[in-house]
């Protein structure tokens, strides 16, 4: 059995996980940053970095302990190395050439984002599932919307070797990175896409019959099929709210209900008239239909087996019932991490690890961290 502590520091969580062979999670540590960034509405990363130098040890050591083990029991380390804040992925990388030097184990680099690949398949296995290959993944987060194509070939040994292939990027904003930036714009706190996704969720039939007005059309884009763009989309909702003077009082009523505290749907939700939660629907289903059309297109000319949809915005409500509804009409299979897995985390980390070092794969001593690391 090869366990391997991973670390994960790119954005604004310091994460730290034990995993036995890529597929059993020891244990799983996350201390999010998400207080410390919502008054400004977005990460800063000169307090990322700060946080994670506070975190990452602390981090790690409740890793070992809820794993059981102390670090003499761990085969290997894993880092990640980007993409990335890189003040932030210094800390990681940092901390992980320390732990492997002083211990004489060996260090593995990771990209993030075939961390997030990793952690849709290390979900589909503790389900008892096995995604067939090749398959599309889409990774749709705060900081990316791209998608890949993965394939696996198999290794002498019995590993497997993950090969990857850009097939689309978004052309401006992340999907995440709308959704916060509509929030901000209509006053519903950071990060945004949880609280809009249940108000949208919540919408009753005033919204639904007012959303029939509302057009957000679908961006219109020449070039590669398979790129993405929110920034047209964000835009409109601006422009929506501009054009509506009659939304401002409830803005700033939710501006007030944010600074005292009260940040939840719930408690949001009696602040927002029929009209708001009408745009919020016609936002969220323009995003949908951008991330859905896009996938279910690449995976056809792909000729994919299956989707994965990784990164926080997979824990979209909308987003999971849309893909799972046209993936079953083309015979496809779906699969999405569980909350805890769509969002950064270490244990993607070490799950990506484990076939780089079952293949001997070994990070240098002078491993540095990339904020633009690419997958492919
Ligand atoms: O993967 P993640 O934790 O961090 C990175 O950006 O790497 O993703 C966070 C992003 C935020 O933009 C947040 O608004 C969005 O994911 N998000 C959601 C939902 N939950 C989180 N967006 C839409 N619906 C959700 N339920
Ligand atoms: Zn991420």
């Amino acid at each position: 059995m090869a366990r391997i502590l991973a670390i994960e520091s790119s954005c604004d969580e310091t994460a730290a996980a034990v995993v036995a062979d890529g597929r059993r999670i020891l244990s799983s540590i996350v201390a999010s940053q998400v207080n410390l960034h919502a008054k400004y509405g977005g990460v800063v990363p000169e307090l990322a970095s700060r946080e994670h130098l506070r975190q990452i040890v602390p981090v790690v050591r409740e890793a070992l302990e809820q794993a059981g083990l102390t670090i003499r029991d761990v085969d290997a380390f894993a880092v990640t190395r980007g993409p990335g804040l890189i003040g932030s992925l210094l800390v990681g990388v940092t901390y992980g050439k320390v732990l492997a030097m002083s211990t004489g184990k060996p260090l593995i680099a990771v990209n993030h984002l075939e961390g997030h690949v990793h952690a849709v398949l290390l979900e589909a296995h503790l389900a008892g599932r096995q995604p067939k290959l090749p398959a599309v993944c889409l990774i749709v987060s705060g900081g990316h919307t791209v998608l890949y194509t993965v394939r696996a070939a198999a290794m002498n040994g019995g590993g497997l070797q993950f090969s990857y292939r850009r097939m689309g990027q978004t052309r401006d904003d992340a999907a995440g990175e709308a959704y916060d930036k509509v929030a901000k714009l209509l006053a519903l706190g950071y990060p945004g896409g949880p609280v809009i996704d249940q108000l949208a969720g919540g919408a009753g039939k005033d919204a639904l019959h007012l959303a029939r007005d509302i057009r957000f059309g679908a961006t219109k884009m020449k070039g590669n099929p398979y790129d993405f763009s929110f920034s047209g989309l964000k835009t409109a909702v601006l422009y929506y709210v501009r054009a509506h003077p009659e939304l401002q009082p409830e803005i700033d009523a939710r501006a007030r209900a944010l600074r005292e505290g009260r940040r939840k749907a719930a408690e949001l939700l009696p602040l927002c008239s029929p009209q708001t939660l009408a745009v919020l629907l016609c936002f969220q289903n323009a995003v949908v239909e951008e991330l859905v059309g896009r996938t279910l297109a690449g995976a056809k000319e792909f000729s994919a087996q299956s989707i994965l949809v990784s990164g926080g915005v997979a824990a979209n409500s909308q987003l999971r019932s849309a893909f799972e509804a046209e993936a079953k009409r083309r015979g496809l299979e779906v699969f999405f991490p569980s909350r805890a897995l769509s969002t950064d985390n270490a244990a993607m980390i070490a799950a990506a690890a484990y076939p780089r070092f079952l293949a001997g794969e070994r990070a240098s001593a002078d491993l540095n961290a990339e904020a633009n690391l690419p997958l492919a």
